[in-house]
């Protein structure tokens, strides 16, 4: 009751003013006095108190609080059947509590009608390579929802938003947040499998890329492959490497999430060149590429999906807005079968990890990935949002190089055999 006083008053726009109204409470009763939270609770008490107790301890003098997202018991019970608490281990259930952690206030109030992604506390590089902790995306839809997506395209949804407590602010979400997976698993739902089996083609590439911090990966479906499968199958092994390097970021300030896109903005490629960023009709263009899903967030960073295959050699490619599918970038003809598919190794594991997820909030399912990422993202990159993915169904690939998965919960660490 006490909470429905502060949070009708929503005039105030940061905790700092909210606390100077009155001491709030503390975040054991906060976590005891909201409904729906018994098993996050219980979690917490039982087997994380110095983190109930680091987070009540933040510090208000220097306003470094925190946002708090709690799993409501309905969240938990289907989280029950993933493997996350499998082997209940404290580290992989730590780390995935910590992805629940935001840093900095960020009430419904405060967040914005476009994507913010913003740091938690998942920084273990078991599970994260990406600097100041793994990013969480946050959007309010309407007036009223606020909606957060995290990886595999989980996007979940507050129920009870804005309960303060004395280090900063909870909301009960329906779905637990997810931390995002390895590049290979993160993108074979979404079909890029065309990128992946190039990037195999390499093994030293696949495994860098996979590991390196602050990656940006921009990643074109197979359809962008097949257009151009004559001139990427027939590319001597430096060519192709060297195309590959071109989509993608290593560090540079990075990882670069649509929300730190601007009109003509340069970026320095792996491989030494530099890729340009446009922006129109609602849309984000690199070169002359259009992506199509955007904000995938991946254990190292974020890809985007696009829709042709980027030319190291045609850096001043630009696009036509106009047009849907762009041209392609590179000379070529198509080819019927998907190119570097065939030496995908097996996944089958991995996917099958993927589909054991919880499912996301809403009723949505937890790999809703391409229709959950078009709903979630507003304007610029929604318009023309049409994917490939559809959370795909479990299949098997030819053999070839084989990484095993070796799957901790969600978390899944590779090992290059
Ligand atoms: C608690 O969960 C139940 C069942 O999911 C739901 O009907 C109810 O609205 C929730 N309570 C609050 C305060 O959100
Ligand atoms: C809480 O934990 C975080 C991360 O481990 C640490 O950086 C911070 O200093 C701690 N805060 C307090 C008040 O103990
Ligand atoms: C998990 O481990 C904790 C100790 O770290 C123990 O208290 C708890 O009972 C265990 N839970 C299960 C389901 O085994
Ligand atoms: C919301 O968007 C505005 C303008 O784009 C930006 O200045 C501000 O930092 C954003 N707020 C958050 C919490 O991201
Ligand atoms: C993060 O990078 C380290 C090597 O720097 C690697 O051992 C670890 O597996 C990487 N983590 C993930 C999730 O890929
Ligand atoms: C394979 O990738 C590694 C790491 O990026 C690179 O050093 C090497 O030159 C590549 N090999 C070929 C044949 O392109
Ligand atoms: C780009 O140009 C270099 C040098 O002429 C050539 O070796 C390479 O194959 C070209 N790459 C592509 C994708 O055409
Ligand atoms: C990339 O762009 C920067 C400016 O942002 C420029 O200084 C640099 O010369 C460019 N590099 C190449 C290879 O064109
Ligand atoms: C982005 O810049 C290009 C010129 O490079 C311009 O034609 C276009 O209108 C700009 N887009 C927006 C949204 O301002
Ligand atoms: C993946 O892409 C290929 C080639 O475009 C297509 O034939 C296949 O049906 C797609 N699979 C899924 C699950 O979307």
């Amino acid at each position: 009751m006490r909470f429905h006083l502060l949070a009708a008053a929503m005039i105030f726009t940061s905790l700092s003013t909210v606390f100077a109204q009155g001491s709030p409470q503390s975040l054991e009763d906060a976590l005891a006095n909201t409904d729906n939270l018994t098993s996050f609770n219980d979690l917490l008490k039982s087997q994380f108190p110095e983190l109930v107790a680091n987070l009540s301890r933040q510090d208000q003098q220097s306003q470094q609080y925190v946002t708090l997202l709690a799993p409501s018991d309905s969240a938990f019970e289907r989280l029950s059947s993933s493997s996350i608490f499998a082997d209940n281990s404290t580290k992989a259930i730590g780390s995935f509590l910590n992805y629940h952690i935001i840093s900095g206030d960020h009430q419904l109030s405060t967040v914005n009608q476009s994507f913010g992604f913003f740091p938690t506390r998942l920084d273990d590089p078991t599970y994260t390579n990406v600097t100041n902790g793994q990013r969480l995306g946050l959007v309010k839809q309407g007036d009223s929802e606020l909606v957060i997506v995290s990886g595999t395209g989980t996007r979940s949804r507050a129920e009870q938003k804005d309960i303060y407590f004395a280090g900063g602010v909870m909301h009960v979400i329906d779905s637990p947040v997810l931390p995002p997976q390895p590049l290979i698993q993160a993108a074979v739902p979404f079909n890029l499998t065309s990128f992946l089996g190039a990037g195999y083609q390499n093994r030293s590439l696949a495994q860098y890329i996979t590991q390196a911090r602050d990656v940006t990966i921009f990643v074109p479906n197979n359809v962008a492959f097949e257009k151009v499968g004559s001139t990427v199958t027939s590319i001597d092994a430096r060519s192709l490497t060297d195309l590959l390097d071109y989509h993608i970021i290593v560090g540079e300030g990075g990882p670069f999430y649509t929300s730190s896109f601007s009109n003509n903005t340069i970026y320095k490629t792996l491989q030494g060149g530099n890729v340009t960023i446009r922006q129109a009709s609602n849309s984000n263009f690199v070169n002359s590429a259009r992506m199509l899903q955007t904000d995938l967030l991946i254990a190292n960073g974020v890809m985007h999906v696009i829709d042709n295959v980027l030319n190291p050699n045609g850096t001043g490619a630009v696009p036509d807005p106009a047009v849907g599918p762009q041209a392609p970038a590179l000379t070529g003809s198509s080819v019927a079968d998907t190119p570097f598919t065939s030496i995908i190794p097996s996944l089958t594991s991995t996917i099958s990890s993927i589909s054991s997820l919880p499912p996301g909030g809403t009723g949505a399912t937890g790999t809703a990935g391409a229709t959950s990422t078009r709903k979630t993202t507003p304007t610029r990159s929604s318009a023309t949002s049409q994917s490939t993915a559809t959370g795909a169904a479990p299949r098997t690939y030819g053999d070839g190089v084989r990484p095993m998965a070796v799957l901790c919960g969600t978390f899944a660490v590779f090992i290059f055999l």
